[in-house]
């Protein structure tokens, strides 16, 4: 097992940040897929964006299918691109590792068309549909959003964002005080 990142919380400005486009699959970046996915697994979050882990290339990892104590189906995407969403708009309460304990429903297209590269340099497409996987169609628009800088907080009015992102604050310097 490798080593984990540590996983960056609002309002860290790396989550605000676009993250650069990655030249080819090498080993650097198949390990920070591995390392990604393993920090995924022992927050149980079902996706991961560079950002979130500090890193500002455009990668990010994804499991819908894992349940507690259980790999599923891990997803690895480079350089994923939207290149088609639907006019038809789905609704999920979303959640963040960087925004820990928050949720709120949000709206997006109900179907989308992703082309990115896969952990062997393969480039493949994702067609997504809210009816058949709903988590799936908000996680990767809510992780290819953290790579343009994106939160899902930023779709709420800013008194409910900046509600949520103190909240967090307070919840890091609890966590914080008592580790001594
Ligand atoms: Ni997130």
């Amino acid at each position: 097992m490798s080593e984990l990142y540590e996983i960056v919380k609002v309002p860290a400005p790396v989550l605000k940040q676009q993250a650069d486009v990655v030249g080819q699959v090498d080993d650097t970046i198949t390990t920070q897929l591995n390392r990604m996915l393993e920090t995924m697994y022992a927050s149980n979050g079902v996706g991961l964006a560079a950002n979130q882990v500090g890193i500002l290339n455009r990668v990010l990892v994804m499991d819908v299918t894992q349940k507690k104590d259980e790999r599923g189906k891990p997803i690895f995407m480079v350089n994923p691109e939207i290149i088609w969403e639907s006019d038809e708009r789905s609704s999920y309460q979303e959640g963040c590792l960087s925004i820990p304990q928050q949720y709120a429903d949000i709206e997006r297209p109900a179907s989308v068309r992703v082309k990115y590269i896969d952990e062997k340099g393969q480039l493949q497409e994702m067609l997504t549909n809210a009816e058949e996987d709903l988590l799936l169609n908000h996680c990767v628009q809510h992780e290819i959003d953290h790579l343009n800088g994106r939160l899902f907080v930023d779709y709420l009015s800013s008194i409910k964002r900046n509600m949520m992102i103190k909240k967090v604050q307070k919840l890091v310097k609890a966590q914080e005080n008592h580790v001594l």
